[in-house]
């Protein structure tokens, strides 16, 4: 069975977690394709051939999740030729027997237009900036909340203003705005409309 699961939407609205979710829930793998993007954000040198030579190596960094790894990821992925030699490793992931989970910010709209489901999961920009500086340690946290704030600006800025793929919800995509939801609502949702779709 092929069936594809898009989830789209800004950083730290929720993807992930509702991604590992759904695919947890009906057996299906699961791709995280910012990992891809940071990937060849912090391996240096010229983007186009870092995303040309990925390894599995690369994406076992331990050092993907930082907020240079995102930014450097947001600034790559503007490069045409990088969103070029990364698409038919993301496309054949996603047509996989046995059900896929693709988060990213393209994946209903360009890598998988033919999703059977496609979710786009949103919340405000303080609620996303809040819960990075949560994940990040709060008072802890290596920057002040408005420095997270600003970077999370920044991102969907360039990530929603760039010409090649831009973050936008697919026409028949379902939004779910995670602003004011719990995780466990939020997951509810997107399960629901997978087992609907089913
Ligand atoms: O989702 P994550 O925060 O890990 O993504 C990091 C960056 O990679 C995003 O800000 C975006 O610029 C880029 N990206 C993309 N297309 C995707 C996934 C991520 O352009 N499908």
């Amino acid at each position: 069975m092929r069936f594809t699961v898009a989830i789209d939407g800004p950083a730290a609205a929720g993807k992930g977690t509702i991604s590992r979710a759904v695919a947890d829930r009906f057996g299906f793998a699961h791709l995280d394709t910012g990992a891809l993007y940071r990937a060849v954000g912090v391996k240096g040198g010229d983007p186009v051939l870092a995303a040309q030579t990925l390894t599995p190596e690369d994406l076992a960094r331990d050092d993907l999740r930082t907020l240079e790894a995102g930014q450097a990821a947001s600034q790559v992925a503007v490069i045409p030729e990088v969103r070029a030699a990364l698409l038919a490793f993301q496309r054949r992931f996603a047509r996989r027997e046995g059900g896929a989970v693709l988060d990213g910010r393209d994946i209903g709209t360009v890598i998988c237009p033919e999703a059977e489901v496609k979710l786009y999961v949103t919340a405000s920009p303080e609620i996303r900036a809040h819960r990075r500086w949560l994940e990040l340690g709060g008072n802890a946290a290596p920057e002040p909340f408005e420095t997270i704030l600003a970077q999370v600006k920044e991102r969907d800025a360039r990530d929603m203003g760039r010409a090649d793929a831009p973050l936008r919800p697919a026409n028949d995509a379902l939004q779910i705005d995670t602003t004011s939801l719990s995780i466990d609502e939020a997951v509810a949702q997107a399960i629901a409309a997978v087992a609907a779709r089913l």
